[in-house]
């Protein structure tokens, strides 16, 4: 395994959001991709394929990135919490909890996947525009931070927190006026938006909390987008939380805790140029700081929820090579083994990604194909015109950027099983998700008995 050269020329080891591989990603002597310090066809051939790769390394990387940033650059208290929608298991919750981070989770799977993967009930803040009351109960018996999202929540709320109960502590998310998808951003008065408290409807419900003693307003958040390249949506964000901090703390809320959400762009394709985490977390630490000095108000704990740009970048997925159809004069399908199951990415968003082949990542590209997934729906394709080195059935091919949005998106239309996932760290690797099996699948069917026949 020596001689070893890094895959991408200008990797950027502190920031893995700006790099399409995974950070210890590298090819070695015979030609052939290597993660973890695991070769990785030979985990295609041990575990089968498609599989989920998942670079622990990357992950740990991430995290330290948004910690160390937040401590450099933040004068105050601060604490970067993982927005688990991005990818929830055992195994990331208990990276999370290890590296200091707190959680985000908006559902009962991701609560308690979070509360056996190690994290504490206060570290965590439970998101959602319809809780339940189980998972308000959940969240309140466990300490966890709720974000009211809306009037629904603090009804529920009442009905749950005992009258000499202590307070659920809670964090209010309103809309801020700023809308921001990928590369544009608007600032608007009011957002179409299910999450959330309108601006206009703030004051009242700050107001209406004073009078409930069943719960305990301790911050404020808002979330603007996801995928952002651009600084100034934050920068503006940052002004828009100020003075909503200033209004509750008038009004008398000990509002210690602001919350900007996630939002953090990842590198899918060679054109895309994120900002570095380091970056993101100085610019916003920087708006906080002197807005606050100029506000002359005390600093707030300062939280951000990134959940790609925490991920997404350590994940490779695996396929097989299998058919392929030449259709001249308009393009070349080639198929593999999975598809808008286990990323649906493409065919929602019509998102991009980067691929090589396992056993010649560098090898000259010598035609433009289109992956097609197995589904059956045309609409399932993976990457478009794609160049590639020539290829045959029963070769491997690696899709970057797979940590965050694929599993936790996926499905089993068609009936087909979810993936294994591995996670791999100096030269091992571990199952963290057993592959579903089509049996799997007919656990919860039931067949009542007057569909039974005898022949
Ligand atoms: C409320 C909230 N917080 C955090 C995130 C994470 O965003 P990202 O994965 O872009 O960092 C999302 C994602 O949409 C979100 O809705």
């Amino acid at each position: 395994m020596s001689q070893l050269k890094p895959y991408e020329n200008h990797r950027d080891i502190s920031s893995p959001n700006r790099n399409i591989a995974p950070i210890t990603t590298e090819i070695n002597e015979n030609n052939q991709l290597v993660v973890g310090g695991c070769v990785i066809s030979d985990l295609a051939k041990r575990y089968g394929t498609p599989l989920y790769i998942l670079d622990e390394a990357t992950i740990r990387a991430s995290c330290k990135a948004y910690k160390s940033s937040l401590e450099k650059y933040y004068k105050g208290d601060s604490l970067p919490i993982y927005a688990s929608k991005a990818n929830s298991s055992l195994v990331i919750s208990s990276i999370i909890s290890s590296e200091g981070l707190g959680l985000d989770a908006v559902s009962e799977g991701e609560l308690i996947t979070a509360l056996k993967g190690g994290l504490k009930g206060e570290n965590i803040v439970l998101h959602g525009n319809n809780k339940s009351k189980h998972e308000l109960q959940l969240a309140y018996n466990n300490k966890v931070k709720i974000i009211i999202d809306n009037y629904h929540d603090i009804e529920i709320l009442k009905s749950i927190v005992p009258s000499e109960g202590t307070a659920a502590e809670v964090m209010l998310r309103f809309t801020p006026g700023i809308e921001c998808h990928t590369h544009e951003y608007i600032r608007t008065g009011h957002l179409d938006s299910k999450f959330g408290f309108d601006p206009e409807e703030l004051e009242k419900v700050l107001i209406d909390l004073k009078n409930y003693s069943f719960v305990r307003l301790i911050g404020l958040h808002a979330h603007i987008g996801s995928q952002i390249f651009e600084l100034q949506p934050h920068i503006d964000l940052v002004g828009v939380m100020v003075e909503a901090l200033k209004l509750a703390r008038k009004l008398g809320h000990p509002v210690s805790d602001l919350n900007i959400g996630g939002g953090l762009g990842i590198k899918y394709i060679n054109s895309d140029d994120p900002p570095s985490i380091e970056n993101w977390i100085k610019v916003i630490s920087e708006a906080l700081n002197s807005s606050c000095s100029e506000n002359n108000i005390s600093l707030p704990r300062l939280m951000c929820e990134p959940g790609r740009s925490l991920v997404a970048t350590s994940g490779i997925t695996i396929y097989e090579i299998g058919s392929r159809k030449d259709i001249p004069g308009v393009r070349t399908y080639l198929s593999v083994d999975g598809g808008m199951s286990d990323n649906p990415r493409p065919i929602t968003y019509q998102s991009e990604y980067s691929a090589c082949l396992l056993d010649k990542p560098f090898s000259k590209t010598e035609e433009k194909v289109t992956i097609a997934g197995k589904h059956c729906e045309s609409g399932d394709v993976l990457l478009k015109d794609f160049a590639l080195p020539k290829s045959k059935s029963g070769d491997f091919l690696g899709v970057f950027g797979t940590g965050a949005y694929n599993f936790s998106m996926s499905s089993n239309y068609n009936r087909i099983p979810r993936p294994a996932a591995v996670i791999v760290s100096n030269g091992h690797a571990e199952i963290i998700q057993r592959r579903e099996l089509s049996e799997d699948l007919l656990r919860y069917d039931l067949l009542p008995d007057r569909f039974i026949t005898n022949d």
